[in-house]
């Protein structure tokens, strides 16, 4: 009620400043529920530029190693075979790598022409191979006593290769993850799911989950990629919102401002969501777009199949298959990210060994194709069986012979655009021929073509490159 005027002022000041003391306060409450988060803003300049050295790193190491090996049957074991925690346990029980020694694995990723490798710290099962405050669930616990991430941190920094950290969104093993339908307890219906998640509580996880990548982003030094995987939103599925998925990255990014992170939260439309997408086991058909522009991106690929050790797996992919792959991910503009599966003793299975050296015996005398190169400029067409990719720093093309051409190699559309032609891995030169109009038995004939001249045998490599000098 109102009586008069000068009353009247002070109560109208007063209701002004009871409206602006309301309004700070939520918007301190909402600050502190992280309601208000924003993802870090960044220009394209800035992204390209934080994202540079992986960029040009172009070949990484996936290591899918935890309690799984064991099983030897796949990472995804607990699921397949639905077992219970407490089926589960014996693994945990007998955990033991007594020949693990990561300065090998380093130097062996660093052989193979790899500059950077992501491990996981925790894969589905929900093992821990850190020491993590929030579980006892960890590698720590288990006979072999250790901090495996710790170990692992420290080996491959001292190679020089940036360092990555798996870490799955999903959990089989903590009591308030709930029960969905990837889950080892995956159920038919609605009610079963009902029943089965009585009592969990999915908040409590997503803040073991937030806990637990503060650890891994604190107590670890700079950590330059973090791999979180993944989403499958839909009924009894899992998207940003089970995760809290935007703070989470909030934190990340707060945490280690450098760090570059993959597509699997679940926030593909939101800008600053990601910074690479994923293709996993495929070869994609050409440079991924989103929204009508390309994208950074990283195929992530296994040698048999399976991402953790399997031992009876016999499916594996030829040095040949493996170089190709890399070459045609750069020929597209992509990463190569390729995974080993160590045994529980911590080897490298002697087939992934072969495959490595086998890799980086190509890498040593061809890598220059690889490093610091994307795809060639859509001006120049790719000859058949061949990938093309290039350098745009030194303005050097590179055509990979898939399938060793018998005595010549034309390229249309180069003429007048080569200054000099050699092998890669011998630098010795290779001619260059005009097209020759008329000729019986020279495929060639078109203006705008060029010949290369090559040996009619194969040179000793798995996959010859030839460098071209362009003007
Ligand atoms: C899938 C699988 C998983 C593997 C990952 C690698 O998400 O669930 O086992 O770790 O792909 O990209």
């Amino acid at each position: 009620m109102l009586f008069n005027s000068s009353n009247n002022n002070i109560i109208i000041t007063m209701k002004q400043l009871l409206r602006q003391i309301t309004i700070v306060l939520v918007t301190v409450l909402m600050f502190n529920m992280n309601l208000l988060a924003q993802l870090p803003k960044e220009s394209p300049e800035d992204k390209t530029k934080r994202m540079e050295w992986w960029t040009d790193a172009r070949f990484g190491m996936f290591i899918h190693w935890g309690l799984y090996a064991e099983a030897a049957r796949h990472e995804w074991v607990k699921k397949r075979e639905r077992i219970t925690d407490e089926d589960y346990q014996k693994y945990f029980e007998v955990f033991d790598p007594d020949l693990f020694d990561p300065n090998d694995w380093a130097k062996m990723a660093k052989n193979a022409g790899m500059k950077y490798a992501v491990i996981t710290t925790k894969h589905h099962e929900g093992f821990c191979m850190f020491d993590s405050k929030f579980t006892d669930y960890k590698s720590v616990n288990t006979p072999y006593k250790k901090d495996i991430i710790k170990k692992w941190v420290q080996a491959f920094r001292d190679e020089g290769l940036k360092i990555g950290f798996y870490y799955s969104l999903i959990d089989w093993h903590h009591p308030d993850y709930t029960i969905d339908r990837v889950h080892p307890q995956s159920a038919s219906t609605d009610e079963e799911y009902k029943e089965l998640n009585k009592g969990r509580d999915m908040d409590k996880y997503r803040k073991y989950l937030k806990n637990q990548v503060k650890e891994l982003l604190t107590n670890y030094g700079t950590v330059d990629i973090i791999w979180l995987d993944y989403s499958f939103p839909g009924k009894n599925g899992k998207g940003h919102e089970d995760w809290d998925s935007e703070n989470l990255l909030k934190m990340v990014r707060e945490l280690q401002p450098g760090i570059i992170v993959n597509d699997r939260l679940d926030l593909l439309d939101k800008k600053g969501g990601w910074d690479f997408t994923t293709p996993e086991q495929y070869k994609v058909s050409k440079w991924p777009e989103k929204n009508g522009g390309k994208v950074s991106w990283e195929t992530c690929q296994t040698f048999s199949g399976s991402w953790g050790y399997y031992r009876d797996e016999a499916s594996w992919k030829s040095p040949h298959q493996l170089i190709e792959l890399l070459a045609e991910s750069v020929s597209k503009g992509g990463n190569l990210l390729l995974n080993v599966g160590p045994t529980a003793r911590g080897m490298f299975d002697y087939r992934a060994q072969d495959r490595l050296k086998a890799m980086g015996e190509w890498m040593k005398y061809n890598n220059r194709s690889i490093y610091g190169c994307t795809a060639a400029p859509a001006e120049y067409p790719i000859p058949d069986n061949c990938l093309l990719t290039y350098n745009p720093k030194t303005k050097r093309m590179y055509v990979h012979l898939l399938d060793y051409p018998m005595g010549a190699l034309t390229l249309k559309g180069f003429e007048g655009k080569v200054k000099y032609a050699r092998f890669l891995h011998d630098a010795s030169e290779i001619k260059l021929t005009k097209p020759r109009h008329n000729v019986t038995h020279q495929e060639s004939n078109e203006a705008g073509d060029i010949m290369l001249k090559l040996p009619v045998v194969k040179p000793n490599i798995e996959i010859p490159v030839i460098e071209l000098f362009l003007k």
